[in-house]
């Protein structure tokens, strides 16, 4: 049965723009695109928001080293930022940048509304701040972790400040009610303990600053203070999906991809500054999101997380290299299916990589591909077999291996069970178990032998019928993870779905495409160049 379509939004975090992006910033946002792109797949009107943290102080500082105001150094910043997703074909439907006007207006409105009902209320701040991380750090905290960064392990500093304050000790047991009635709302579910056993202490935050020489939103009525960074970047999550056209995407409830440095932030101080603007005049549309999904991180050989700060990164030229190299599907595929998106850390090693390039995209779907087009051109002159009344509904009699419409239904289950999960790499395995398929069915029936007795061409046109079908569906599954080898490969068999995606405003029929029986007899199959030529180091 057709799927009926929803709505969908995904977020990733905002980077900030003190430095280019790296492999982190750029897994997190590919993830985000391949959940995206499946649900376009499916039909499903979806968003995908990702973006750029502008007013920090790290940037404002990085731009003064440079000679820059920090403007300029944002714009210059945002646009490698910009330039690397394009060249990367993240999909994303708006790219945030929290100095335009649009996000700046919204802000300041939610901030007016909050000093309205009280929850944003003035006060001092004294404690611990975490310069790097631009975070303030309660006095437990600071103490467990020997009054260092938790992050880059830098001392933390003393301050003392005029604030303006959320009472964010006001919802602690909505929160606990929340996490109780949505044990999903933040995953994996390992993550979930350490932020309930927070929220159960919560103070009230400061959410405002004094002398950042003017670089931020000032609070509304006080412009001596300026809106702390980490709340001017939750809220861009919702500032821009605040316009007529977008708000049913906020509505649907979103789902936010961070990594495990940021949880805090977006599973306690994020929803309850929703939930106290919910009792705001005119705001009573502003529901939770769905999910927070907290990655954990890409590390180096050593086991030291990548980041711009340790200089340990693989930086855009080097992600250039191994997209030169193994082209950009192959590092889609790899980041999406290896990556840190459970609770345990991943190595970047350029072996693993050459590895699952060749045993995942070169030896299976590459092969396989090749392997059965070029034997259509052989045996059929380049045009897909009429299939023989033998098989009747494609089903082989008993004891012959199987390749037929039960065998898309287990790749195509298997898909949006593990997508549903947010578990890319049975994601990704679901559109390669249906390539296996097709690799035991040739190896269980041996076309090639029997093509070289004529009067059994009829039953080797069966079999390469059935494995150019199966061989589509894989390619339908398998589309949200390596898209440009699957829309070459349509291509080569006549498939439209790109343009009927493309004319659809980028929804597919995913349930419709992977019903068996779809490709025409007689059709041209082109062979084509290798989609993955096996890498040899
Ligand atoms: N600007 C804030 C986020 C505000 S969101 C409202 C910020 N920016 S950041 O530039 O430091 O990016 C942090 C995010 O980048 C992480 O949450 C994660 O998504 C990604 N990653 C950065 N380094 C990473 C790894 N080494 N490994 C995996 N992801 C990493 O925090």
């Amino acid at each position: 049965m057709a799927h009926a379509s929803e709505t969908f939004y995904v977020t990733t975090p905002i980077y900030y723009v003190n430095d280019k992006p790296h492999l982190g910033h750029v897994y997190t946002t590919m993830v985000a695109d391949v959940v995206a792109r499946y649900h376009r797949l499916r039909g499903d009107d979806t968003f995908f928001l990702t973006g750029v943290d502008e007013h920090a102080a790290k940037v404002s500082d990085k731009a003064a080293e440079h000679g820059l105001t920090p403007q300029q150094w944002a714009d210059q910043n945002a646009t490698a930022f910009r330039e690397t997703f394009d060249k990367l074909e993240m999909t994303h439907d708006d790219f945030v940048r929290t100095s335009s006007e649009h996000h700046k207006q919204r802000v300041t409105q939610y901030i007016a509304a909050l000093l309205n009902t009280g929850d944003v209320y003035p006060g001092t701040y004294e404690g611990w701040y975490d310069a790097g991380q631009e975070e303030y750090i309660p006095e437990n905290k600071a103490k467990a972790n020997d009054f260092k960064s938790e992050v880059n392990g830098k001392a933390l500093v003393r301050k003392s400040e005029k604030n303006y304050f959320f009472k964010l000790s006001a919802y602690r047991d909505t929160l606990l009610e929340h996490f109780e009635a949505n044990p999903t709302f933040v995953q994996p579910d390992a993550r979930r303990n350490e932020i309930v056993n927070r929220i159960k202490e919560a103070q009230d935050v400061p959410i405002s600053r004094t002398g950042s020489g003017g670089w931020g939103i000032p609070v509304p009525g006080d412009e001596e203070q300026t809106i702390y960074v980490w709340i001017d970047a939750l809220f861009n999550y919702l500032t821009y999906v605040d316009t007529d056209d977008r708000r049913h995407y906020w509505q649907s409830g979103a789902v936010h991809f961070i990594a495990k440095d940021i949880l805090w932030f977006h599973a306690a101080i994020w929803p309850a500054m929703l939930l106290a603007l919910s009792k705001c005049d005119g705001y009573a549309w502003v529901n939770l999101p769905r999910q927070v999904y907290s990655h954990s991180y890409w590390v180096s050989a050593s086991g030291e997380k990548m980041s711009k700060s340790l200089g340990n990164f693989l930086d855009p030229a080097a992600i250039d290299n191994y997209v030169n190299e193994f082209g950009l599907d192959a590092l889609r595929y790899f980041l999406a299916t290896r990556g840190p998106l459970g609770t345990t850390d991943s190595q970047f090693s350029s072996d693993l990589f050459a590895d699952v390039y060749n045993s995942d995209l070169a030896n299976t779907f590459g092969n396989s591909a090749s392997r059965v087009t070029k034997m259509i051109g052989k045996y059929f002159d380049g045009k897909l077999p009429q299939t023989s009344d033998r098989y009747g509904a494609n089903v082989p009699p008993e004891g012959e291996p199987a390749l037929d419409p039960a065998t898309a239904q287990a790749g195509a289950s298997a898909l949006i069970k593990s997508m549903t999960r947010i578990s890319l790499e049975p994601g990704g395995i679901a559109g390669m178990f249906v390539v296996n398929q097709v690799d035991s069915y040739i190896e269980g029936t041996s076309p090639f032998k029997l093509a070289k007795d004529p009067a059994k061409l009829p039953e080797v046109g069966d079999i390469l019928y059935n494995c150019a079908e199966a061989l589509r569906i894989a390619s339908v599954l398998l589309w949200p993870f390596i898209p440009d080898a699957c829309e070459a490969f349509w291509k080569r068999i006549g498939c439209d779905y790109a343009e009927q995606m493309k004319a659809n405003g980028g929804k597919g029929r995913l349930d419709e495409w992977v019903e068996w029986g779809q490709l025409e007899p007689g059709a041209p199959i082109e062979k084509g160049a290798p989609l993955f030529p096996r890498y040899q180091a």
